[in-house]
């Protein structure tokens, strides 16, 4: 069966490290897992003021994530966090309280950095946000891609060998993972 699954980068830096990563994965996934990336440069600061009426962008933005099965988040880290940007987005797509079209969607993170520590920080903060919004969140592999400036090759992309095979068990295992929380 095939599962379409809604891709969040959390960076808008053009030559961003976790967008290549994104992208290696779109194009190593299996033919049954449909990955594209939703953008979220464009949405506006979340207010609640909105709530009931809120921007186009917004709309948008939800009726695209509501499209899929599924949700990867790529995050790098900012402060040992994720970036202000993703967090405003999942609180968007998080909203209205107990309609948010995050809620219930299987989950995966993977996280990227030029620093070794491969943005575990932000990637375990996001994990807290998720529970929130009940997104069941694939555990295992755990995804932290250290000093990732020294993974792409003179495209300034990602082909590094082993990293690739390392993402094809990951995504192998966020299928299994999405196809125990929406059976057939
Ligand atoms: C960073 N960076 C960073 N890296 C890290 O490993 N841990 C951290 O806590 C931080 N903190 C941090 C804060 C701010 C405000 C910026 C701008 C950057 C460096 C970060 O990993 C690097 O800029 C990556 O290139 C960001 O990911 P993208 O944009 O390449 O996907």
């Amino acid at each position: 069966q095939t599962r379409n699954v809604a891709v969040i980068v959390g960076s808008l830096r053009k030559d961003s490290y976790n967008r290549k990563v994104a992208e290696a994965l779109i194009a190593i996934a299996p033919p049954t897992l449909k990955l594209r990336i939703i953008e979220i440069a464009d949405l506006p600061h979340f207010s609640q003021d909105w709530e009931a009426n809120p921007p186009q962008t917004v709309v948008d933005f939800r009726n695209k994530i509501g499209e899929n099965d599924a949700v990867l988040f790529l995050t790098p880290e900012y402060n040992r966090s994720i970036p202000g940007v993703l967090k405003n987005a999942v609180d968007i797509a998080s909203r209205p309280y107990g309609q948010g079209i995050l809620m219930g969607k299987p989950a995966a993170i993977a996280s990227a950095s030029i620093g070794a520590t491969g943005g575990f920080g932000a990637s375990h903060h996001l994990r807290q946000v998720l529970v929130n919004v009940n997104m069941p969140t694939l555990a295992q592999p755990e995804v932290y891609l250290g000093t990732i400036d020294k993974l792409l090759d003179d495209k300034g992309q990602l082909s590094d060998e082993r990293t690739l095979k390392f993402l094809g068990k990951f995504l192998a295992a966020f299928e299994k993972w999405i196809n125990i929380h929406l059976p057939a």
